[in-house]
């Protein structure tokens, strides 16, 4: 089943291009997303007023971007949280709200039980999951299923993008209902989105050996830390978590902002930092201030390995390492930039000589509280 693949998790690594690519087929007509599995939702979607995302680990990182999309093109409000913080402190949901929990598997208990309080509180529920007639799908009103394929290797990978896929076209096709995007504005965003599977594919056929090179330069680290901004903040927190997950290493991920405030006491000289650079060509000052945070660590001696889209020379005299991404308008980064960090967690877990696919201590899918 693994192919020629060393582990399930390289091949699904190199399946992230079709992971995204499957779960956008069939969901684009006459430049407008359509999601048939929603139709007849449109008056839920016109009524609700707020959306709460829901789901653990790598699917909660997944629920953190989409909101910045369904914030931006839909015009609802969205609150993302773990579900396990969800389920015991007496939410406050209701008719107006729309729940939607994202699972690979369908089965993680502790968001099926946070989706079963919602629907008990009175919401309306909608699950993203890459698993056919799971139980959270079951459990909910409506479904948009990714369709990344069977994932194997414990830690999430190609579900991760396509769970992000499958937000961005919900918040499409919500904002079509709603009409809160011109027609061309939808046009190009899915041109965005359709022009995602190319880009991974770029990514890995350029940077993966490189990557792999680094991490294995890297395998004696002790601790790794990601920074990121805006979207690119999920980001770093997602490349943290696989990091753990794969490599035993302690990781963490932090927005970018919060340096100052706290994580820059941990910059010592050879310290390992990975940040997300956010697009010269989307806001200048995000970028200008993710350039000078670099700057910062690079000056208490941080050995920094950038991801940055191709071409940002504004990297280049501070970083050590430029891993690069092709450009992509600023929502689309989080997926063309998290496929390094995913190369990189597998490459150094793999020159450690551990088991990428059965991480110590951790199951696929969790089915107790
Ligand atoms: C954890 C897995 O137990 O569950 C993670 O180790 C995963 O990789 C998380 O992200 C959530 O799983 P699911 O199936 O609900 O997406």
């Amino acid at each position: 089943e693994k192919g020629g693949w060393s582990s399930f998790m390289a091949k699904e690594v190199s399946e992230e291009p079709e992971a995204v690519a499957n779960t956008i087929r069939g969901r684009v007509h006459e430049g407008r997303v359509v999601i048939p599995e929603l139709d007849g939702l449109d008056d839920l979607f016109a009524d609700i007023s707020r959306i709460v995302i829901l789901g653990a680990g790598t699917a909660a990182y997944a629920g953190l971007v989409g909101k910045y999309a369904i914030e931006q093109w839909a015009r609802i409000p969205v609150e993302v949280e773990l579900a396990h913080e969800f389920r015991y402190r007496d939410p406050l949901v209701g008719p107006d709200t729309l729940v939607i929990s994202i699972s690979q598997s369908g089965e993680t208990m502790d968001t099926l039980m946070a989706v079963k309080e919602a629907a008990r509180l009175g919401a309306r529920t909608l699950s993203i999951c890459n698993t056919q007639g799971a139980t959270i799908p079951r459990e909910s009103d409506a479904i948009v299923y990714t369709h990344a394929g069977p994932e194997v290797a414990v830690a999430s990978t190609k579900a991760f993008v396509a769970q992000i896929t499958a937000l961005y076209l919900f918040a499409l096709h919500v904002a079509r209902v709603r009409g809160t995007m011109g027609a061309d504005d939808q046009a190009a965003q899915i041109e965005e989105l359709s022009a995602l599977p190319d880009k991974i594919r770029w990514v890995l056929d350029n940077e993966q050996e490189r990557i792999e090179q680094l991490a294995h330069w890297m395998a004696d680290t002790r601790s790794v830390l990601f920074l990121g901004r805006h979207v690119g903040y999920p980001i770093a927190l997602e490349g943290a978590l696989k990091l753990k997950e794969l490599s035993y290493i302690h990781a963490e991920g932090f927005a970018a902002g919060e340096l100052k405030h706290g994580p820059i006491a941990l910059i010592e000289p050879g310290q390992p930092v990975f940040v997300v650079v956010p697009s010269p060509r989307g806001a200048q000052v995000l970028h200008s201030k993710v350039v000078s945070n670099i700057e910062e660590i690079r000056a208490r001696g941080a050995r920094v390995i950038a991801i940055a889209e191709a071409g940002d020379a504004a990297v280049l005299p501070s970083a050590d390492e430029v891993l690069r991404i092709p450009l992509a308008a600023p929502l689309f980064e989080p997926i063309l930039a998290v496929v390094p960090l995913h190369v990189f967690a597998m490459g150094l877990a793999e020159a450690k000589g551990l088991d990428v696919d059965q991480p110590r201590n951790l199951a696929k899918s969790v089915t107790v509280e």
